[in-house]
């Protein structure tokens, strides 16, 4: 970005606050209640966050030092206090919710099996004894490279009884991406299955492994395998043992090993724009008690819920709200397997109405995805249990909101829209659903005890409303990302350096509006610069996907002589449009320029049948750049859903 701020051209005017049925039984029923927090808060953040983690979280050793920021910005958190993620997600419920569902887990095919807590731990406590009988201890590195499956949540929660720091890699990701993971992280062992089902089809997980572990990954000593499928695979004799096998006469029962509140519970690598993947490392205590206070505040959890978030354990929020959060509260939650689009566009819907989903969280890329389907599906599934929605991973457009709030909601269900990253480990902005108004767009709010402004690129607030700037949070927070895995430099040159150590730098750029309300704009690298106005990604994509035949697009900038830059969008069209309309871009051009000012009229819109995305659903804008620019491709695109999409839009140029 550059010395000014972004302009904002998108004006959200409806308002949606809860019902007073929903905020009656809020856990934060009224303003009163989430303004005392607030206030508490404000007046010594540190004292906030040593109530909560004293109130929240099991310790074995208590903590003395809340916050030491001797060697800010790689700040600590509780750190002469001592405990275990494990004993804090299961142990502490046995006896009281032993017998509870902790997992619903439904299979592509159908298949279904339930946990209770009692049997989730006697599982994670035999899986962490196989662990420990391979020789894995604490601090060591284990990856895991398995489908949705509780297994998945068993191979993690093990490593956290005993130390070992996990690093998930996405079941959809290539030999070569779990390659560069496995060596970043100098693994010890590797945990993988002979596959898992997707789209009815198997993905060949252990063929991956094996090919990924042919051409290095010198650190592993061994590869557990679950048997998924059943299909035939190859095992190598000395380095693979099958996950039924090892566990043979294997104890169920295993000690929690105390640890250090700062010892890494995880690495989860992020892909950057540039060069490799970053490994961001969590803590163990700040990290879990982050998702512990919003699954309270955000998802307003409660004993009787049936909590599903789609997202696969591959992704941060797999992390915070399938494996920790969840169980830490004790919830009982659903897991899936398979594409929400198997056999057909009613799966979700079907697994919400067959389990009895209360609280359902998934992203817009989902939501759109299934709104281009038809409000006919949905609506042959009977979804009066959910009483709360969420949504996590984009901006999420007015249009896809609304659709939400009134075909999945039916209209009573409060939205909370999410804003956080992989970096801040949990929620940082979100609407409290008992309490806040919400405008659909916008992720409202700060919780308590985290502090966001948006400036300039001084680093000054900017106190004008609807100005665009940097999101930063400028106060340290139990959950933040401590460091990049063996590269503390880049740490502090990716999240620091900009503002001198003083803020971090989230990346994204955003604006508060005349009440305070957040607005995420979009990536601060794919700001446009058109005629000297710095106009975000998001606002004008919002445009374009409220017109009624468009079901995505994708905004970008590409050099232009006369006005900076031009604006070129490509758009997928709902099923029943033809694609070489040409009247179409004229009524398309002119409806951006209508809804939102003839500053934001696209100057080229160009219809592809796809837009490249990341596996987790997010747009791949600097690629397009690329793509329009008609240069060669250099960027890392191992995290790109699709390889063909690219021949695609190259043919488009
Ligand atoms: O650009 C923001 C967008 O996703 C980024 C973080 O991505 P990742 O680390 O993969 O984590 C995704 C799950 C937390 C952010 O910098 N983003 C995430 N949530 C929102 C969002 N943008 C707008 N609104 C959101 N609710």
């Amino acid at each position: 970005m550059n010395e000014n701020n972004v302009e904002s051209i998108l004006h959200e005017e409806r308002l949606f606050p809860p019902s007073a049925e929903f905020s009656t039984k809020a856990r934060i029923p009224n303003r009163a209640a989430l303004d005392s927090l607030i206030q508490v808060a404000n007046k010594d953040y540190v004292g906030f966050w040593a109530k909560q983690a004293r109130a929240e979280l099991s310790w074995h050793q208590p903590f003395e030092i809340t916050l030491d920021s001797t060697n800010a910005p790689y700040y600590q958190w509780f750190n002469d206090g001592e405990l275990n993620v494990s004993f804090n997600c299961l142990d502490r419920h046995l006896k009281d919710k032993g017998d509870k569902i902790a997992i619903i887990f439904e299979g592509e095919s159908g298949d279904r099996t339930t946990l209770t807590y009692q049997q989730l731990h006697q599982r994670v406590c035999r899986f962490a004894n196989v662990l420990k009988a391979q020789g894995i201890t604490q601090g060591d590195r284990v990856v895991i490279y398995l489908p949705m499956v509780p297994e998945a949540v068993i191979a993690m929660q093990a490593c956290a009884r005993i130390g070992a720091i996990h690093s998930v890699v996405f079941g959809g990701f290539s030999a070569e991406s779990l390659k560069d993971r496995i060596e970043d992280t100098e693994a010890k062992f590797l945990i993988t299955a002979d596959g898992g089902y997707r789209g009815g089809r198997i993905i060949a997980l252990k063929a991956a492994a094996d090919r990924a572990l042919k051409s290095g990954c010198k650190s592993i000593q061994g590869v557990i395998v679950l048997r998924r499928t059943g299909h035939s695979i190859s095992m190598i004799t000395e380095r693979d043992l099958w996950w039924h096998e090892a566990e043979t006469g294997i104890s169920s029962h295993c000690d929690p090993v105390w640890l250090n509140a700062e010892h890494p519970l995880f690495l989860l690598y992020t892909s950057g724009s540039t060069g490799k993947p970053k490994g961001i490392q969590h803590a163990s205590a700040g990290y879990l008690l982050g998702t512990i206070t919003t699954m309270k505040w955000v998802f307003d959890i409660r004993d009787e819920d049936i909590f599903w978030c789609t997202a696969d354990i591959g992704w941060v929020t797999g992390h915070s709200y399938v494996t920790y959060g969840p169980l830490a509260v004790g919830a009982t939650i659903v897991i899936y397997e398979g594409a929400p689009t198997f056999p057909d566009s009613g799966r979700f819907w079907k697994i919400c109405q067959d389990h009895g989903v209360t609280v359902f969280y998934t992203a817009p890329t989902a939501i759109r995805a299934l709104m281009k389907a038809g409000d006919n599906i949905p609506a042959a599934y009977n979804l009066s249990q959910l009483r709360l929605l969420g949504t996590v991973g984009e901006p999420i457009n007015p249009e896809a909101w609304m659709w939400y709030h009134r075909v999945i909601g039916g209209g009573h269900c409060p939205i909370v829209d999410t804003w956080w990253q992989t970096e801040t480990g949990v929620h940082m902005i979100a609407p409290i659903p008992g309490v806040t108004t919400a405008k659909p767009g916008s992720c409202t709010f700060p919780l308590p005890g985290i502090d966001i402004a948006v400036v300039n690129a001084q680093g000054q607030p900017i106190t004008a409303p609807d100005q665009g700037g940097y999101l930063v949070i400028t106060k340290p927070w139990p959950s933040m990302i401590r460091t990049i895995w063996q590269d503390k430099q880049r740490y502090y040159d990716t999240y620091w350096r900009k503002f001198d150590g003083k803020y971090y730098l989230s990346g994204d750029s955003a604006r508060r509006d005349e009440e305070g309300y957040f607005w995420i704009m979009g990536r601060t690298d794919d700001i446009l610069n058109v005629a000297g106005h710095r106009l975000g990604t998001m606002e004008i994509e919002s445009a374009l996907l409220a017109h009624p035949k468009v079901a995505e697009a994708a905004v970008i900038g590409r050099p232009d002589d006369i006005k900076g830059e031009a604006i070129l969008a490509y758009v997928t069209l709902k099923e029943t449009c033809s694609i070489g309309d040409k009247a179409l871009i004229i009524e398309l051009r002119d409806w951006v320029a209508d809804q939102i000012g003839a500053i934001a009229k696209p100057d080229e819109i160009r219809f592809v049948d796809n837009l490249p995305k990341t596996r987790s659903g997010k747009i791949m804008r600097r690629l397009l750049r690329s793509i329009s620019r008609g240069e060669t491709i250099t960027q890392d695109t191992s995290t790109l859903e699709s390889e063909t999409i690219l021949t695609q839009l190259q043919e488009k140029n």
